[in-house]
């Protein structure tokens, strides 16, 4: 036998072979989609750098949210931008704040729907941090107790999961207490727990008006030049309680990704950003690639690499094309 007994391109013969072989697959299931929200009503207005995108006010997000539970989504991730920033961002824990509302609103179109928070102080904050300043530096502790009141005040209202993108230390913890003591037992906690200092969230601090006033957050979010640290860090925040584990950004560090999914057996989620979505869409504006393509290879490949959730700008696109 001179030619090849192995003819790798016989699994490749047909679509439906391919299917028949296929190793991963991207399912709606997977899903959770990102929404902006601010107070207001009838509001639905397009964000220019991030194509798609709204900003929507408690109302029209509960249409929009019904949209997404339609297409079998099961999830969406609120973030909220307040009236006024201040020191604190103490319209974080505001009961009527723009979140709480929209949970509300939310949660009377689609009962079933899951609600995640993104709990984060720098929309809130006048400085863009995501966190209190102490002598110009984020203050670690004082931060974690505002945190966690932003959490049981969405936790209140009505969310299902918190997702804390902070970076601070001991955020986890001190939320997980919060909730325990409060008896909101069932909500989880997605933590975002190996979250790099990236440039691939430049779209994003438009939208949500949260880019820093000063200096930039590499003094809490990880260095992306470090894996083995990933790992300490999503440790850290298993043992003090995470539900979902947190990845971000997804594109680049699909390395993390792996390690993370052989290390932890807890449901592992990637974080597709603002940036990672912008760049497939600006080249297929510029007729560079086809946008369908890119966007399902890349959510394939997210699957691959052993990501179990994918937040993603894409979720409604897809799940349109997955149909
Ligand atoms: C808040 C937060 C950010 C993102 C999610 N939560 C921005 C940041 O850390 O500066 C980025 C999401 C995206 O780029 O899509 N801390």
């Amino acid at each position: 036998m001179g030619f090849p007994k192995v003819r790798m391109r016989r699994l490749r013969t047909s679509d439906t072979m391919r299917r028949l072989v296929r190793e991963t697959t991207v399912s709606v299931d997977d899903f959770v989609y990102p929404l902006f929200v601010r107070k207001g009503q009838g509001l639905k207005e397009p964000i220019e750098s991030m194509t798609g995108c709204c900003h929507f006010s408690p109302d029209t997000i509960a249409h929009e949210a019904a949209e997404v539970a339609s297409l079998g989504i099961p999830a969406v991730l609120l973030f909220g931008l307040p009236e006024k920033k201040d020191e604190i961002g103490s319209e974080a824990w505001a009961p009527d704040g723009a979140v709480q509302t929209a949970i509300r609103e939310i949660r009377n179109v689609c009962p079933d729907l899951l609600i995640i928070t993104d709990i984060c102080l720098c929309a809130y904050t006048d400085s863009g941090h995501c966190g209190v300043i102490k002598d110009d530096r984020v203050d670690n502790d004082s931060t974690c107790r505002l945190l966690a009141k932003m959490a049981l005040s969405h936790a209140r209202a009505g969310a299902d999961i918190v997702a804390p993108s902070d970076m601070m230390d001991g955020r986890v913890a001190a939320i997980r207490t919060a909730l325990e003591d409060e008896g909101l037992c069932d909500v989880a906690i997605m933590s975002y727990a190996a979250k790099f200092a990236s440039a691939f969230y430049g779209p994003f601090r438009d939208v949500a008006e949260s880019a820093p006033s000063f200096g930039d957050r590499r003094t809490y979010q990880m260095d992306p030049a470090n894996g083995d640290e990933a790992m300490r860090e999503i440790a850290l925040d298993v043992a003090e309680g995470a539900d979902i584990i947190m990845v971000k950004p997804a594109l680049c560090f699909m390395d993390i990704i792996c390690r993370a999914k052989q290390r932890f057996d807890l449901p592992l989620a990637a974080y597709f950003v603002s940036g990672e979505y912008m760049m497939i869409n600006a080249a297929a504006e510029a007729g560079l690639l086809d946008r369908d393509q890119a966007m399902m290879e890349s959510l394939h490949c997210l699957k691959r690499a052993g990501a179990d959730i994918l937040i993603t700008y894409f979720a409604k696109d897809a799940a349109g094309l997955l149909k």
